[in-house]
């Protein structure tokens, strides 16, 4: 039987937020951020095995905070890289040999809704090889030069503002990470890899819930809305 993956890249300093703990071990609600993520993946019907790419100095903590999440489904942790890419091609590396779906998805996107989990899995196994989530974009987005003078404002209806879990075929997402400079700081998320090969990837509609903590507004609103999950009697 062919099971499915999430990685779970969480090596990030997380130096936008300032000083403290890495991002991923920050609390949201007194929680570390990572274990939102990866309870909500392991609550998720369809994720076999979830692989966390930990800060290096901080892999044993990150499997004792992890130990008592999993349940059911297998959760690993290893020593994650100097950049995400890399902290991703580690995961890689640990799946096991029977996983042929695999999801990329960011700590730093703890309040992910189990639903959205469960719909990249669903069409990743309908057949689209590279599946993204993706939201409408509410500002108004417009190109500049170096000197800040705007060269050309980009059709609203035609972005996505994309986030994480992203779903490949396991195959597929391999060849992408092979053939990644280790020194190419312009790659963000795993899908700008498959599209560099000239491969197809569809984007289905993400969720609000699934911002990524970036700076310390950010945590501001990641605890109010778990204040009022809590207050509507969900578990965590
Ligand atoms: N990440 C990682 N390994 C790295 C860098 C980033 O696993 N060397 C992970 C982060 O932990 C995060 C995700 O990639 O879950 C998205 O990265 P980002 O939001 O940029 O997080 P940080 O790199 O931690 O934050 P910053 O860029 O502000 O330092
Ligand atoms: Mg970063």
């Amino acid at each position: 039987m062919s099971r499915t993956a999430a990685l779970v890249p969480a090596a990030g300093r997380g130096e936008r937020l300032g000083p403290g703990a890495p991002k991923a071990l920050r609390e949201i609600g007194g929680v570390p951020m990572l274990v939102h993520a990866v309870k909500a993946l392991c609550s998720a019907p369809n994720i076999d095995v979830v692989v966390v790419a930990a800060p290096a100095d901080a892999v044993e903590q990150t499997r004792a905070l992890l130990s008592s999440v999993a349940g059911a489904t297998d959760v690993e942790v290893v020593s994650g890289g100097e950049t995400r890419a890399e902290s991703v091609a580690r995961a890689l590396i640990a799946l096991p040999d029977d996983v042929d779906v695999v999801l990329v998805h960011d700590a730093a996107r703890p309040l992910i809704p189990v639903e959205l989990v469960t719909n990249v899995v669903n069409a990743v196994r309908a057949g689209h090889r590279a599946v993204v989530p993706g939201l409408a974009v509410v500002d108004t987005i417009k190109k500049v030069d170096a000197a800040g003078i705007v060269q050309e404002t980009v059709p609203r209806a035609d972005l996505r503002a994309i986030q994480t879990p992203q779903g490949f075929d396991r195959a597929l997402l391999q060849m992408a990470h092979a053939g990644v400079d280790p020194d190419a700081l312009t790659v963000t998320d795993d899908a700008g890899l498959v599209e560099a090969m000239g491969i197809e990837v569809l984007v289905i509609p993400g969720h609000e819930d699934a911002f990524k903590v970036t700076t310390p507004s950010d945590i501001v609103l990641a605890e109010a809305i778990l204040a009022r999950r809590r207050a509507a009697g969900a578990v965590n």
